[in-house]
């Protein structure tokens, strides 16, 4: 079959994955709940296209934190890309490099930081949680920096992991000679890690702390001369704590549905945090975005670019760089008809009148 969108991507991933790796992609928290309301809110949305204006040239590029990348949509941070395809990160981010977009680095991935950006040819960002060893926080940030990314995303919405039900049934782990490379030198348990077999709760909470506060984020902040962006955002007044602690751009996300369950669909909160932030720093999305058309109407409510999770992962999957260089593909072709659908020529034009505003 062929594969005209990100759905029969996800399809041709699923026939290749084992079951407990499919299902650590897909799952969300507790029912999925929210799983669904990110993709039904986006299908609620009608978009209010305009006729008779010029886009027989359109132009798609953004600017984002002083770079210009050719659209508005770059690669989420999302754990353990070797699970998907043997060539891991590698894949992944020569896959963005083609596309000339930004690729967020999951501080899980199975490949080390160096080794990522030595394959780069675009920009590489990097995420990471903020550790009960903070020590710990420290090297890490000062390793991303030192290998070259060129900012910083906490991930803010994790005090705890979600409870994903199937990689509990399933006894989700990493295979015989995975793991969250990055992580290993300061814990002492070595390839141990993640390959408990009782989901990300027991595996990897070592690495979480329940107790981080917006201080924290200011010390996040200090200890580096990168940008940092707080991921995990559905709310007005955090979008405005975090700006006050230092942040230089906000995520609005709800983690792909897997943390809390029953959270609003990100693109139902993400007027009310683009009105609080008011224009300050970039406002990022993600969370169900899988047709051009979702990236048109993220950007008409104020988004500045949007992120892509689990279609990455599909088209690793699926086939490799070349599967993910067809998952960005796919969504740039869909974004640029559906621009000259509603009559916008480039990306400023993409206003809220669209939605119906
Ligand atoms: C994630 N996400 C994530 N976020 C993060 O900050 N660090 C991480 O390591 C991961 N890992 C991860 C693994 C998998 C399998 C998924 C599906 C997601 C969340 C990710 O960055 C992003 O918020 C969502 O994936 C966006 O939703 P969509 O595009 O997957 O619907
Ligand atoms: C997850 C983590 C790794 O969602 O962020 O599985």
């Amino acid at each position: 079959m062929k594969t005209l969108n990100l759905f029969d991507l996800e399809r041709a991933a699923k026939e290749k994955l084992p079951q407990m790796a499919y299902d650590y992609f897909a799952s969300g928290a507790w029912d999925e709940v929210t799983l669904r309301e990110n993709r039904a809110a986006f299908e609620r949305l009608k978009v209010h296209y305009r006729v008779l204006v010029d886009v027989s040239k359109r132009d798609l590029s953004v600017h984002l934190l002083g770079q210009k990348i050719p659209l508005p949509v770059i690669f989420a941070p999302t754990a353990f890309h070797k699970l998907a395809h043997p060539e891991g990160e590698l894949a992944t981010v020569r896959a963005a490099g083609k596309a000339g977009t930004v690729m967020v680095l999951s501080s899980l991935s199975t490949t080390p930081i160096e080794d990522v950006v030595r394959a780069a040819t675009g920009p590489v960002w990097f995420q990471l949680y903020i550790n009960k060893d903070r020590q710990f926080t420290r090297d890490l940030v000062a390793r991303a920096e030192a290998a070259g990314c060129q900012a910083l995303m906490l991930t803010a919405d994790t005090p705890e992991w979600g409870r994903r039900e199937r990689d509990v049934r399933n006894g989700f782990h990493l295979p015989q000679g995975l793991a969250a490379v990055n992580l290993l030198p300061s814990n002492q348990r070595g390839e141990a890690i993640g390959q408990s077999g009782a989901g990300m709760g027991q595996a990897f909470s070592w690495m979480l702390d329940a107790s981080v506060t917006w201080p924290d984020v200011d010390w996040l902040a200090s200890l580096t001369r990168l940008p940092v962006l707080v991921k995990g955002i559905c709310r007005a007044d955090d979008a405005s704590r975090a700006i006050e602690h230092g942040a230089a751009g906000i995520v609005v996300s709800n983690h792909g549905a897997r943390q809390m369950d029953t959270a609003p669909a990100t693109i139902e909160v993400l007027p009310r945090c683009v009105e609080a932030v008011g224009g300050r720093v970039p406002v990022l999305l993600d969370g169900g975005v899988r047709r051009g058309l979702d990236v048109l109407k993220a950007l008409a409510l104020g988004a500045t670019a949007v992120q892509i999770g689990r279609p990455v992962l599909w088209g690793l999957a699926a086939d490799g760089q070349a599967g993910v260089e067809s998952a960005i593909g796919l969504l740039r072709a869909e974004l640029d008809l559906a621009m000259a659908l509603a009559g916008c020529a480039d990306i400023k034009t993409i206003t809220s009148d669209l939605i119906g505003r």
